[in-house]
């Protein structure tokens, strides 16, 4: 087992980012992350939610930088699901607003790290002004080589499975597509996540135990891992803690261990 100890280097001042205990060989290609919890965050300080929002945005900001430095491939996090609309007005103006905030005070830092942005979901249905900052963000950072951080943002598992069905069938009425030629491959590349390997670890915080409408048919094998820390907290040995515990998992993909006989 290797491990992996990184030193960036920042100014003058050198930030030791001790990754003792992961195995360097195996980090997650590809981590999902539900980001729950800003509400409760903020009310047990007794301030009002987007309070609890901004600080989640700061734990995000957080987060990126360790996963780029650790090398894992693909970061996707749930920022706004199709369900989230039945929130008050002023939170999902909010919520949309520090996405507007984010992508014009991170986008540069986003660059200096390779970072490239896409954004996962029904992005027409949203105001103008928020395509058009998604479109900038995208393209900007569209040759970035490094991390890829994908933003789920008016996003449903559902909505997105039916989305692909109905571009399945379109394709099929127009003769480019067989019946026959739909299979998970096919269908997979019809996703938002087109493309993308599926997540080899999803993370949830603030405990609850379910997926919430994210990456229905991407999870299929995906790891879970449910901390009760509220995203606000979220820390680098948080994340840590879950690459660790994924990497004691074994991974089977509906498969028995031949070794084990079991
Ligand atoms: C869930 O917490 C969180 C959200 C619905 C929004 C996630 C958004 C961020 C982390 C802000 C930063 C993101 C970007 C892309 C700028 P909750 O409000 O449901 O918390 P609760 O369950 O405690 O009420």
């Amino acid at each position: 087992m290797g491990v992996l100890l990184i030193m960036v280097v920042k100014g003058n001042a050198v930030d030791k980012l001790d990754y003792n205990g992961i195995d360097c060989a195996r980090i997650p290609e590809h981590i999902a992350i539900i980001m729950d919890g800003n509400g409760r965050w903020a009310r047990k300080r007794h301030r009002p939610r987007p309070y609890g929002h901004r600080a989640g945005m700061e734990a995000l900001r957080r987060i990126i930088e360790v996963c780029a430095d650790l090398g894992v491939r693909i970061l996707t996090v749930y920022a706004f699901s199709t369900e989230n609309w039945k929130r008050p007005s002023e939170e999902v103006n909010f919520l949309m607003n520090l996405l507007v905030e984010y992508v014009n005070r991170e986008l540069g830092a986003l660059q200096d790290k390779n970072v490239r942005i896409r954004v996962l979901g029904m992005v027409e249905q949203l105001e103008p002004r928020i395509q058009q900052e998604i479109k900038r963000a995208t393209r900007v950072t569209a040759e970035n080589t490094g991390l890829v951080l994908n933003i789920a943002l008016n996003y449903g598992g559902r909505a997105e499975i039916i989305e692909a069905a109905r571009r399945a069938a379109t394709l099929v009425s127009q003769g480019e597509l067989t019946v026959d030629g739909i299979d998970e491959g096919t269908f997979s590349r019809l996703l938002f996540t087109e493309g993308l390997p599926d997540p080899d670890l999803l993370i949830r915080t603030a405990g609850e135990m379910r997926v919430s409408n994210f990456l229905l048919w991407q999870i299929a094998y995906t790891e879970l891992w449910v901390t009760e820390v509220l995203w606000p907290d979220f820390s680098k040995d948080d994340l840590i803690r879950a690459i660790i515990d994924y990497q004691k998992r074994e991974r089977r993909f509906g498969a028995i261990d031949v070794g084990k006989g079991r």
